[in-house]
């Protein structure tokens, strides 16, 4: 397998409950959960998506002739773009292909590392569901984040342990999952945190802490305040709560009150290097990719992953390119016009 087209066409194959449409937008599978869709009417997947549409480059051409350089790094680590792949669960389930998570990590894990990038790694009910992804890191030398779920603390606390004794990069946690029934209400729940829960969770943790779900400026300043040393601009891809603002729409605020306090990531319907751009110009550090990364496992294994992510870096650089950035950290405000 050699191309984007390939990796997608046997992704639908193999993703029996997803459409793999040519854009993934969230319009064909709107309520499907389980499934890959938004959560309720969908209106939060496909407004993310959309509003991505609403951010324009500046084509800025009289420029020297140097080389474009896409190289980022994350809590000191080195990485050949700024594109991570999201912590993705239930693989079976959502999108009914033949995968375990086990080798779904391995392959997601291997293709992220080969394009010189990371993944984040999932969690679930059943301890294996931490464990299994976080032995793929440990194959790795840590090189990744898991995510943890919001537990209660002796929950949290052993994957903890765990995350330190693997020495893995850094931790999330996608607090939003407190809002999923399905997790509340399961054997061993879930539950919201508050500031005081989160600073304990950060004790736990000894590495930096990424918090997935923020949506607004009170939440990044609690999770300032929490000792957070990340945050995730997130709304779980549309999955937690219908009638959400998309990501795109609250990023710049967001980084602009954080002003370099926290490394900010951002997630939600980003399906191009253009689309990375854009986040970076609103002031993101990175940029996580969630189903089209599923849907290049799926169809590629690890291959497709490299082929995916070699694909969104060759789109940013382009897009670097013609907007006259020669470095990521040049990608700045002025090279967008935002139409919302
Ligand atoms: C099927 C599915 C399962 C997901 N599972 C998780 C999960 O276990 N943990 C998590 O933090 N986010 C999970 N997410 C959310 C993603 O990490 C990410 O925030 C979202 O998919 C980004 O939007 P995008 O898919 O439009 O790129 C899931 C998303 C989907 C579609």
């Amino acid at each position: 397998m050699k191309t984007w087209r390939e990796v997608y066409d046997n992704a639908r194959e193999n993703a029996t409950l997803c459409r793999c449409c040519p854009v993934c937008n969230g319009v064909a599978c709107r309520g499907e959960t389980p499934g890959v869709g938004g959560k309720g009417s969908g209106s939060s997947f496909i407004r993310n998506v959309e509003m991505l549409q609403k951010v324009k480059i500046t084509l800025d051409t009289i420029t020297s002739n140097d080389e474009v350089d896409t190289s980022s790094s994350l809590f000191g680590h080195p990485v050949s773009l700024p594109v991570y792949a999201a912590p993705i669960g239930g693989i079976e389930i959502n999108y009914g292909a033949k995968v375990s998570e086990l080798s779904y990590t391995e392959m997601l894990v291997d293709g992220c590392l080969r394009a010189g990038t990371l993944a984040f790694t999932g969690d679930g009910k059943i301890p294996s569901m931490f464990e299994e992804p976080l032995s793929v890191l440990k194959k790795h030398q840590g090189a990744g984040i898991p995510t943890i779920k919001p537990w209660a603390d002796d929950e949290i606390a052993w994957r903890a342990k765990l995350c330190l004794e693997n020495d893995v990069l850094a931790v999330a946690s996608d607090i939003d999952a407190s809002g999923l029934s399905a997790l509340r209400t399961s054997e061993v729940p879930v539950g919201f945190k508050d500031v005081d829960d989160l600073k304990r969770f950060k004790k736990l943790v000894g590495k930096p802490l990424i918090l997935k779900g923020i949506m607004s400026v009170k939440g990044a300043m609690k999770a300032l305040e929490a000792g957070a040393d990340g945050i995730v601009v997130s709304n779980h891809g549309g999955r937690v709560l219908d009638d959400c603002l998309a990501s795109i729409e609250v990023l710049k605020e967001i980084a602009e009150a954080v002003n370099g306090r926290m490394t900010i990531l951002v997630d939600g319907g980003f399906r191009s290097g253009n689309d990375v751009f854009k986040a970076l110009a609103l002031g993101a550090d990175g940029v996580l990719i969630g189903r089209p990364m599923s849907l290049a496992v799926i169809g590629g294994g690890s291959d497709g992953v490299k082929i995916y992510l070699d694909k969104i870096a060759l789109e940013l650089r382009e897009a670097m390119a013609m907007a006259g950035c020669k470095k990521i950290e040049d990608i700045t405000l002025d090279n967008v016009t935002v139409l919302f």
